[in-house]
């Protein structure tokens, strides 16, 4: 897949970047020139490479260059070489790579001091290469009978003056972190009847075997015995058995300083009695979001090996409708022993999540991130461009933005106090209850996850806005996003 030399090569195509000022391109035109047999800057000359293709994000091809055997050469616009803005970056190479496939271009070489502004950081860049490729070029798998042959681009030919080994290292490493993404993405495009909960138990032990992570699967019995009354009410209209999916990686001597990544894993939501609308139930296959985010991060931490704990805990069933289902006002006892007075039977991911969160904490987790497709609000308050959170302790929140940001994934903190607090213990007859009004939902929803981390740090990601892609975009398909994959391996590895 990738090779790297300081030596040119002609893949057929070639990929250099342009910076506005061309002082900064001249390393780049004489490398072209000497090597290719191209010259760049009789283009620029001849007024087809113009200013406006060098600014950031234009991708301008040049086919059929008659000076060589090159038939193409890809130029990236980076804009000013004193500007570094690494998701701009990430987006505008997730460009050229689409349009490489677009050209069903499978092999390429990449001219990478090209890329890099003075003092940038060739480990970053060369990171961000392999993630965007990987990324931007992913194809959802499709139940088609009749399917097209596919591009891939299977040969990445790194041509720079770098040390081999460093180069390398970093491409796979912004693989492991691309991985973790289409793994998240993969989980969350399965339909309902064939991603279960015993799928996704099924998925976790291959990816532990790959791993060699620690694996545990709860059954129904195991739940039973350990009281999680809140997973098992939720199950309960089901004929799908639930999982409590738990794998836990140790990258530490001892089991100490350990991080809980819990992902709300319903694998397809009705709203129970509450039941949907015929128009909102559509896509509540991908309800299983901040699983499939949990084991795409642990996909990433299984690759680069952290010296980091980590317990990932996946608690997984469908909400149903049956003569056996929970109800409104029944009320259920969740495992921390914290009853509660259903209002709701959609809002179910909270109540998964509470006896989740409850485990975690009973296998040693110091702290808590919980990441859910969990309200319709957080949609509606911040749109599909930055994932919800709340937080009960600002350290740990600011570790977790800051990921978000290096990683191109924003995330926005929504209030948390005791205001809050106290609507979900409003109950006459509980000790929460799981549904409290339709003010301020998205707070509530994580206010109730929040009822059972009172003691550790915990952030809570609402990804019910960012885990679906409307349309396709510079770093991926229309569809699954992966969202906080990403976000949460780097919080762990970096
Ligand atoms: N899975 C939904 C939230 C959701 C909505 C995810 C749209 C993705 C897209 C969740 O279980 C739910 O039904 N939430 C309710 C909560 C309400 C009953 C308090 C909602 O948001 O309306
Ligand atoms: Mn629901
Ligand atoms: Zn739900």
């Amino acid at each position: 897949m990738y090779t790297v030399t300081n030596e040119w090569k002609d893949t057929g195509s070639l990929l250099v970047g342009l910076f506005e000022e061309n002082e900064v391109n001249k390393p780049t035109i004489d490398k072209v020139k000497n090597s290719c047999g191209v010259d760049l800057e009789a283009y620029i000359e001849a007024g087809h490479l113009s200013t406006e293709s060098k600014k950031l994000d234009k991708v301008l091809v040049m086919n059929e260059m008659n000076e060589s055997d090159l038939k193409n050469i890809y130029v990236i616009g980076l804009g000013s070489s004193q500007k570094f803005d690494e998701n701009k970056y990430r987006k505008t190479f997730g460009r050229v790579f689409q349009s490489l496939i677009k050209d069903k271009v499978s092999s390429v070489t990449i001219l990478l001091e090209s890329l890099i502004p003075e003092g940038g950081n060739v480990e970053r860049y060369s990171a961000l290469l392999s993630e965007a490729m990987l990324t931007s070029t992913y194809r959802l798998p499709s139940f088609k009978t009749n399917q097209k042959e596919p591009v891939d681009i299977n040969e990445l030919n790194v041509w720079t003056e770098q040390e081999e080994k460093v180069v390398l290292e970093a491409l796979y490493r912004g693989q492991a972190f691309a991985d973790g993404v289409n793994t998240a993405r993969y989980l969350v495009h399965l339909p309902a009847n064939i991603l279960t909960a015993s799928e996704m138990a099924e998925f976790a032990t291959t990816m532990a075997e790959d791993y060699q992570f620690e694996l545990s699967i709860l059954e129904k019995e195991d739940m039973e015995e350990l009281g999680m009354g809140a997973l098992l009410a939720v199950n309960q209209g089901s004929v799908e058995p639930p999982k409590m999916i738990v794998l836990k990686y140790q990258g530490l001597e001892e089991w100490k300083d350990v991080t809980a990544l819990v992902g709300k894993g319903i694998t397809y939501d009705t709203g129970g009695y509450s039941i949907k609308p015929k128009t909102g139930m559509p896509g509540m296959k991908g309800d299983m979001g901040g699983a499939a985010a949990v084991l795409g991060a642990m996909e990433t931490i299984g690759q680069l090996k952290p010296k980091k704990n980590v317990i990932a805990v996946i608690p997984s069933s469908d909400n149903m409708i049956s003569g056996d289902a929970f109800k409104p006002d029944d009320v259920i006892t969740s495992m921390s022993g914290l009853t509660i007075e259903v209002l709701n039977t959609d809002a179910e991911g909270r109540l998964a999540l509470a006896d989740g969160v409850t485990y975690a904490q009973s296998q040693g987790a110091d702290r808590v991130i919980d990441v859910a497709t969990l309200t319709g609000g957080v949609v509606t308050a911040l749109g599909s461009w930055m994932t919800g959170a709340m937080t009960n302790d600002e350290r740990l929140y600011k570790d977790v933005e800051d990921a978000g940001k290096s990683v191109g994934e924003p995330i926005w903190l929504l209030p948390y106090n005791d205001d809050y607090r106290a609507q979900v213990r409003k109950s006459a007859i509980a000790d929460l209850n799981n549904s409290p009004t339709r003010k301020a939902h998205p707070i509530m929803g994580g206010a109730f996850v929040g009822a059972f981390v009172e003691k550790v740090p915990w952030v809570h990601l609402d990804i019910a806005g960012t885990s679906i892609a409307e349309g396709a975009h510079d770093l991926g398909p229309k569809g699954p996003t992966g969202v906080m994959s990403k976000t949460l391996a780097q919080y762990i590895v970096k």
